[in-house]
């Protein structure tokens, strides 16, 4: 890749060793549908190029990621077809060996806020929140969140975050690790870009290494985030998951 490609609201960009990408879905507040969830996928695959060393994941103002589509949600729920793309990029996502920054800026929900555990330095304005409705939508925690949260947070935040559904505002988010760093909406940018950079100028085979010693047990991620899998799929059919999918998808209307 060079330059920079749109695919179904998500543009990517090649600059030096940095892959840009940034999620461009503002009207839905980014909630991710499937062809953001291929173009994302396909942005991971051509991260693992030994030219690229970064990727800096960014959203719109204000909405970095309001979650899963929840259209599609329904959908699934209703025919058990049309989450493909988002079961591709979890596993992906588990398998993933360059680093993440990201820069948040506002709603960060659902996938918005569990990213961060793959996200290997995150940075986010005061205005961020971070919050997981999983159990109020019937279903479970994801991506391999419920292995990596409690390492991240400990026991009690990864539990208020995943399963209570509180939300972190931006200096809750540092506070309990969820983030790297609050910083100033003017700054959000440039500060992702130069970690971004300092990253890329690292030896990279050291830093590969270095960040799967981090990253813990692939193959445990891996069986995780397939067991999380099994049984969303098994919630989102559930009456619990119907009922909460089409209640949102109502109010939208
Ligand atoms: N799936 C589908 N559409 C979504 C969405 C999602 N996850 N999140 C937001 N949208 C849509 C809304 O339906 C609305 O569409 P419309 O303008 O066609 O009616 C638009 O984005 C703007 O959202 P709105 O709810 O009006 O904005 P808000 O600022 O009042 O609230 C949220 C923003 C994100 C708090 C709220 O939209 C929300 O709770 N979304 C669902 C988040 C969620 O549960 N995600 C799944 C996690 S597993």
């Amino acid at each position: 890749m060079s330059g920079g490609a749109t695919t179904g609201h998500v543009h990517t960009h090649l600059d030096g060793a940095i892959l840009s990408v940034r999620l461009d879905r503002p009207d839905k507040k980014n909630a991710l549908d499937q062809p953001m969830y291929r173009a994302l996928t396909q942005a991971l695959t051509e991260a693992a190029a030994p030219s690229i060393r970064v990727i800096l994941l960014s959203g719109a103002p204000g909405a970095f990621c309001a979650g899963n589509d929840i259209g599609d949600f329904l959908r699934y729920a209703q025919t058990g077809e049309g989450l493909e793309d988002t079961f591709a990029f979890m596993t992906a996502l588990g398998a993933l060996d360059t680093p993440i920054v990201a820069a948040v800026d506002g709603l960060a929900i659902g996938i918005g806020a569990t990213l961060m555990f793959h996200c290997d330095l995150a940075f986010a304005t005061p205005r961020s929140v971070f919050r997981t409705p999983f159990l109020d939508l019937g279903v479970v925690p994801e991506a391999g969140s419920s292995l990596l949260a409690p390492l991240h947070m400990g026991q009690r935040n990864a539990f208020d975050l995943l399963v209570a559904g509180a939300a972190f505002d931006a200096a809750a988010a540092e506070r309990t690790g969820l983030i790297s760093r609050v910083v100033g909406e003017d700054a959000l940018e440039a500060t992702a870009r130069q970690a971004a950079e300092r990253l890329a100028a690292k030896p990279p085979e050291a830093l590969a290494i270095a960040r799967r010693l981090l990253r813990g047990d692939p193959a445990a991620l891996q069986a995780r985030i397939t067991q999380e899998l099994a049984l969303f799929e098994e919630r989102l059919r559930s009456r619990e998951a119907r009922e909460a999918f089409a209640a949102f998808m109502a109010r939208s209307s």
